[in-house]
């Protein structure tokens, strides 16, 4: 997070209502790299030198959320589909923003292999674009999640999480555990981790039984050494009569109640209308 902080800032973005500073270098063409504000269409993502190119845009450009299937819709968010392959230019500028907020990842030239889930809020504006995620098609690895992002304005509300939960909401329909690829960043894997944390001591909480760490794996969709680490972590391993136990310590249940009483929003898995791209 510190590391953020000391990275100089390349120019500043002008997305809707919001302009923010980029945190990274990202590969916009040559003309557009020192401009001092980029301005963003924020329903298709092109970019403008000016104010007035990007009015001139709006006024041809229909969109009023991002291109592909909505396949998610609760109150006001909603998550839409968009294969690479179809939306070359989109998913390029979706790219370009993102990296502008990712210093360790390689930007994906090549989008084709992938599908990105877009999360948006909606007014009477339109569907406003929230953060995304990217998944490889066929991950070798099984890794869920490719690439996250919340955008600046919009992070510490908790959307970061709700993005993670909805990628094990696709894995559990693809009947697989899944895992984001590494390297994480600073910002992901503290994310990640609370995801973990949230979710393996609600299940632990609210369960009736004694649960295994295979039992954890299969209800959260969460994989096995990414449940190990995250009971470790949390120090819920205990010895009893020559056993492994799972048990819930006080500071844990401490740090589940305030999880419960400043818990923002969830992904309700009824409202996901979606299989598993075949
Ligand atoms: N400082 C300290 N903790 C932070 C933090 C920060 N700046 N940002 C997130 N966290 C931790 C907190 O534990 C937080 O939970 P809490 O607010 O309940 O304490 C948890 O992570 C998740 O926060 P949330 O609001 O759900 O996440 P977000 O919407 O801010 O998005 C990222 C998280 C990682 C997606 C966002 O920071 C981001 O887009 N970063 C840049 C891109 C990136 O690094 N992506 C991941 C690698 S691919
Ligand atoms: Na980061």
């Amino acid at each position: 997070i510190s590391e953020v902080a000391r990275v100089k800032n390349l120019n500043r973005l002008q997305m809707g209502k919001y302009e923010v500073d980029a945190w990274y270098f990202s590969p916009y063409p040559k003309e557009y790299a020192h401009l001092p504000v980029l301005y963003i269409c924020e329903f298709c993502l092109s970019f403008f030198p000016s104010p007035m190119m990007l009015k001139r845009h709006r006024l041809r450009c229909t969109l009023l959320h991002p291109p592909g299937n909505e396949i998610y819709r609760h109150d006001d968010i909603s998550v839409f589909e968009i294969d690479g392959k179809r939306q070359l230019t989109y998913c390029r500028n979706l790219s370009l923003l993102s990296k502008c907020f990712l210093d360790h990842k390689t930007l994906y030239y090549d989008v084709t292999p992938f599908l990105y889930y877009v999360m948006t809020q909606r007014d009477s504006m339109g569907s406003h674009i929230i953060g995304y995620f990217s998944k490889e098609k066929e991950s070798a690895e099984n890794y869920n999640v490719a690439c996250i992002l919340t955008l600046p304005q919009h992070q510490r509300y908790g959307f970061g999480k709700l993005l993670i939960q909805f990628s094990y909401e696709l894995s559990r329909k693809e009947g697989k555990l899944g895992s984001p690829e590494k390297p994480l960043s600073d910002l992901g894997l503290l994310s990640y981790r609370a995801y973990w944390a949230d979710t393996i001591v609600d299940l632990l909480v609210n369960a009736a039984d004694e649960l295994s760490i295979d039992d954890i794996a299969q209800k959260t969709s969460i994989t096995h050494s990414d449940v190990m680490n995250t009971c470790t972590t949390l120090q819920l391993f205990k010895h009893y009569k020559g056993q492994h136990i799972i048990c819930l310590s006080d500071t844990v249940l401490e740090r589940h109640r305030k999880w419960l009483a400043k818990r923002r929003r969830s992904i309700y898995p009824d409202h996901l209308i979606w299989k598993p791209p075949v």
